[in-house]
């Protein structure tokens, strides 16, 4: 059995006020009205991390981190180590999300490097992948996904393969208001699945977790989690509110 994830990607947004409020809601409506098995998780910036997780004591949600460098320590002025978000109380790290392919130049070679270094660190990776708008109109979108997949992560034993996530974040619906539907979704996901088996034979295949990203929301929620090979959600601007944060999760059946 796979596990639903549902994960909040507050992004570069929120006082640390800001944060530490919405994070108190957040757990108190989930001890109150949440009651399916979804592992629940959320990701603010770096400097929120210690607080939050300190604020999350006692409660079943989970912290993760936006991004890492790929080396444990060193002369890297300005980043942060995949062994200091372990140290904070991080369980999961984003890796590759279009953002940073897009405004910081990392490419499959590099997010390969930090997915090893967040396994050495015991981090689980949430691996984005995604077309943009102009692939998708030259109906690329099958074979960019796959070049993100395989290059990002093939690499992996067949051990440390099972500890990752995935996220198909099309980056023409994140941010935008523009879902893709469910059935574009489900076509993607089932496509790697599919070369995952190819990969990795059907247990391990059927076993990672493949979350869907882009402007999910309560409304579209629902359908989207319903899809055979949807396990979850990445959710940007609707994880920055208590309230449809939580209506997201509890549409996980
Ligand atoms: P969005 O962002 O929900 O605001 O579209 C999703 C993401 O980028 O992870």
């Amino acid at each position: 059995m796979r596990k639903y994830i549902i994960a909040g990607n507050w992004k570069m947004n929120l006082t640390l006020e800001e944060g530490y409020g919405l994070v108190t809601e957040i757990k108190g409506m989930v001890q109150d009205e949440v009651n399916n098995s979804a592992e629940i998780v959320v990701i603010p910036p770096f400097i929120h991390l210690s607080g939050v997780h300190n604020l999350l004591k006692g409660s079943r949600v989970k912290l993760g981190a936006q991004n890492c460098h790929q080396k444990s320590k060193g002369a890297y002025t300005g980043e942060v180590s995949p062994a200091m978000l372990a140290n904070l109380g991080a369980q999961y790290v984003i890796i590759g999300h279009s953002e940073r392919r897009q405004y910081f130049g990392e490419t499959n070679a590099l997010l390969a490097e930090k997915i090893n270094a967040a396994l050495e660190n015991g981090l689980t990776p949430i691996y984005c992948f995604g077309e943009t708008l102009e692939q998708r109109e030259a109906g690329k979108e099958f074979d960019v996904n796959f070049d993100q997949v395989s290059e990002g992560l093939f690499h992996l034993s067949d051990s440390d393969f099972s500890k990752v996530v995935l996220a198909y974040e099309p980056v023409w619906a994140i941010g935008t208001g523009k879902t893709a539907t469910s059935q574009q979704a489900q076509d993607v996901h089932a496509f790697i699945r599919k070369k995952l088996t190819e990969k990795y034979g059907e247990s391990i295949a059927d076993s990672i977790s493949i979350l869907y990203g882009g402007s999910m929301k309560p409304d579209n929620a629902r359908e989207l989690l319903a899809c055979k090979d949807i396990d979850g959600g990445l959710i940007g601007g609707a994880a920055l509110e208590s309230r449809s944060f939580v209506e997201i999760i509890k549409s996980v059946a």
